[in-house]
């Protein structure tokens, strides 16, 4: 097991969506100066070089990060403003890394990776501050022992690479638990759209959840039907409350920049009310 890596996929078409997804989360979260914890299940190794032999071998930067239009992107100009620097230096920061940024004194964040070479570089990357944890545990039982946080404010990205199908069935009881510890959560959960069936499966199940305020967000390249990953999404639970409506408003354009076919579409939906 364990044989994803995600220095061939950072900063792809997922990755834009689900780090401006995730510093939105934040950015919303700090309008209140009462401190939350940060928990990454799925952390990864906090920074990506994009001129990698396995960077360049599958190329999914130039057609994420490295094909957007910044400047013209009205909307993602926090999220540019974090990457900028290290775009113009041919690496990226993973999420762990961009949540860090923008961590403030009595902010914490614990951040969960099992593969022990991905752990080192993350444990250099991203434990360099006294409010970080980096724990190489489980994620999924690592975030159920954190909840709820002494800090009553918690912010979630659950982050796995689906290399188990049963990680589909899983991810939602993981997110039913957790609401259950703590119902006030943040939470964004990120999925692929390989198969579509699994996504649908995913959605019913929720749907039988005892959890409230469940909105979808998901951007994909090209039809369904095409080859390999055509999209992704996150399910959010307890987004903030303008973040469907910064979505709309923001995400047309990107997904016309990254579009892969004339298929490419977002969507949005409420899936549980509050
Ligand atoms: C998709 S990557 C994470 C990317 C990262 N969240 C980002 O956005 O930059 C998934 C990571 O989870 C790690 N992993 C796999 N199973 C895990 C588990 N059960 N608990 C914690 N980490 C795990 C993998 O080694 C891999 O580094």
């Amino acid at each position: 097991m364990l044989s994803y890596q995600h220095q061939y996929h950072a900063g792809n078409h997922a990755d834009v969506l689900k780090h401006w997804l995730l510093i939105e989360c934040v950015k919303y979260l700090q309008k209140k100066d009462k401190p939350f914890d940060y928990i990454d299940t799925h952390a990864g190794a906090g920074m990506y070089g994009l001129n990698s032999v396995e960077a360049l071998k599958t190329g999914e930067s130039r057609a994420g990060v490295l094909k957007l239009d910044w400047p013209n992107l009205k909307g993602f100009e926090e999220y540019h403003a974090l990457v900028a620097k290290d775009l113009a230096q041919a690496r990226y920061p993973g999420s762990p890394e961009l949540v860090n940024r923008l961590l403030r004194e009595g902010d914490h964040s614990w951040l969960f990776e099992l593969h022990p070479q991905t752990l080192q570089e993350l444990q250099r990357h991203c434990q360099t501050q006294r409010k970080t944890y980096v724990k190489q545990q489980d994620g999924f039982q690592g975030l159920l022992s954190l909840l709820p946080t002494k800090s009553r404010r918690a912010l979630v990205l659950i982050d796995p690479s689906y290399e188990i199908k049963s990680d589909y069935q899983t991810v939602v009881q993981i997110l039913a638990k957790a609401y259950q510890k703590m119902p006030q959560v943040m939470a964004l959960l990120w999925y692929p759209v390989v198969d579509r069936s699994f996504i649908s499966a995913m959605e019913r199940e929720i749907k039988k959840t005892a959890m409230r305020n469940v909105q979808l967000f998901e951007l994909c390249v090209a039809a369904d039907e095409a080859k390999g990953m055509t999209g992704s999404g996150l399910i959010a639970l307890n987004p903030p409350w303008l973040l469907a409506e910064s979505f709309e408003r923001v995400i047309p354009a990107v997904a016309k920049m990254l579009a892969q076919s004339e298929s490419h579409q977002w969507r949005w939906v409420e899936l549980i009310p509050e």
